[in-house]
């Protein structure tokens, strides 16, 4: 394995402007005035992946955006490595707040990342995190150290729900067989404190519509007479937490495990900085569930979050109305072993209780997915530890993080693996928001660390 840095070393100017290139196509799935960007995106994850040394990658048809297969195998005696990660990106919005074109890719160096970090839109989430894996298989093929099989799986609707994927596994198990699902969509606690991902959290996605009068009124002649939509909307989401900040929804809690005060103990173990999470943020306290630490809070506790508010009148100066309808998006992240099925259910029948009788309320379910949480002493985790210890030199910390990635969970039911989440990102590097960035250190880091994976893989698996 030696072979492998000065690899990096010759090719890592390479590496950099290939991903660069990647980021340039503006390959985002929510919005379909991208449609052909993001099949071109899918055609070029195919070509790179030729490139890299798969002798077979294609573009795969679904019902939605393609997505993309490649595979190499070596000896079918030997286990596979199931690559997953996806090409498709969060839209760019607000763009006015980022300091460079989100699809026009620049190095800029900056206090965490002081070799510099990639600015663009999907350098992290998850274009740069997904192409180190595609660097790596070039990297094991070239100096002949690849030692088992490798399928990837790279998909184009995760921001948008992975619906097409649902279809594509259950439509191609065989194809897809493998030992281990590899991903790298998560993050770490920091460059120097290394950690693998162990839980993910769950979503149930909402939208909810307040209907009060069939037109809009005259604030002045109707004003306290008959139900404002706004008002009552905000009352019934205030409704929705009590004073300790627990979620009001009858039966929410009812199938969260509750952990071990040994496990939260071992949790709290991972280094943390109270002061300089607020520093980050400008915040002066933090806000949440009563009897819970922070990190607690963003891992292994559920949670509700309005996404987005509006109704009535937002522009200029000032228009005298009582609004006929009010709108909010509402996101519930959910943990084992909350069915987000359920917990959707258990929402609109309480929220359609606390309406007044002078308004109508519809509520309508967006997507979901399921929680998921992997051991840490199986085949993958113990071989991921390795890999970090070969490439950091310390032990990586397993921690729950507070994200979702759905698909994580039905790929355990449909394939029948665990799924192993070396993310390396950080939480700074502004996933979904503007200026989004990776450290060109993380990138080659990820480069570095993924062959290791393999290579431990394939010797504790036998
Ligand atoms: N890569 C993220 C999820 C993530 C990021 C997990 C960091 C852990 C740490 C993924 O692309 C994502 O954004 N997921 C969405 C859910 C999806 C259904 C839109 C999320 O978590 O909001
Ligand atoms: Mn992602
Ligand atoms: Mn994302």
């Amino acid at each position: 394995m030696e072979n492998i840095k000065s690899y990096i070393d010759t090719h890592k100017d390479r590496f950099i402007t290939e991903l660069i290139e990647l980021l340039k196509l503006p390959s985002v799935s929510a919005d379909p005035a991208f449609s052909q960007d993001v099949l071109n995106t899918a055609e070029a994850v195919k070509n790179a992946l030729l490139e890299a040394g798969c002798e077979v990658a294609e573009v795969c048809e679904t019902p939605g955006y393609p997505i993309v297969y490649g595979e190499k195998t070596i000896d079918t005696s030997l286990p596979t490595v199931l690559v997953y990660g996806h090409y498709d990106v969060q839209p760019p919005d607000p763009i006015e707040l980022w300091d460079s074109p989100p699809f026009e890719p620049v190095i800029k160096e900056t206090d965490i990342h002081p070799e510099g970090a990639i600015f663009a839109r999907g350098a992290c989430d998850d274009k740069g995190q997904m192409y180190m894996h595609v660097k790596a298989l070039e990297m094991m093929v070239k100096t002949e150290n690849l030692p088992c099989n490798v399928k990837f799986m790279i998909e184009g609707e995760e921001e948008v729900g992975s619906e097409s994927l649902e279809w594509f596994v259950k439509n191609n198990r065989e194809k897809l067989a493998n030992g281990v699902i590899l991903i790298s969509d998560t993050g770490m606690i920091a460059n120097d404190v290394p950690s693998i991902t162990t839980g993910l959290r769950g979503l149930s996605y909402v939208e909810v519509e307040v209907t009060a009068a069939n037109r809009d009124l005259h604030s002045g002649l109707y004003g306290g007479a008959v139900a404002n939509p706004i008002n009552v909307l905000t009352k019934m989401i205030a409704a929705l937490h009590d004073e300790n900040n627990h979620i009001t929804i009858p039966g929410f809690y009812d199938k969260v495990e509750e952990l071990a005060v040994e496990e939260r103990k071992e949790m709290a173990k991972a280094p943390f900085s109270l002061e300089d999470y607020k520093a980050t943020l400008d915040i002066n306290d933090v806000y949440g569930e009563k009897g819970y630490s922070t990190n607690e809070r963003n891992s292994i506790r559920p949670t509700l979050d309005v996404n987005g508010i509006w109704g009535g009148y937002t522009g200029e100066g000032a228009k005298t109305v009582i609004a006929s309808k009010a709108h909010a998006k509402i996101s519930m992240r959910l943990v084992p072993d909350q069915d987000w099925r359920e917990i959707t259910d258990l929402f609109q029948a309480h929220f359609e209780s606390l309406a007044p009788s002078g308004v109508k309320v519809s509520v309508k379910p967006h997507h979901g997915g399921y929680p998921y949480v992997t051991p840490i002493d199986s085949v993958g985790y113990r071989a991921a530890s390795k890999a970090y210890e070969a490439t950091f030199g310390k032990t990586p910390i397993p921690q729950r993080s507070g994200g979702s990635i759905p698909i994580v969970s039905l790929f355990e039911k449909e394939l029948k693996s665990k799924t192993i989440l070396m993310g390396f990102g950080l939480n700074s590097d502004a996933i979904h928001s503007p200026n989004e960035h990776y450290g060109l250190w993380n990138y080659l880091k990820g480069i570095e660390t993924i062959p290791y994976f393999y290579k431990y893989f394939t010797e504790l698996s036998e």
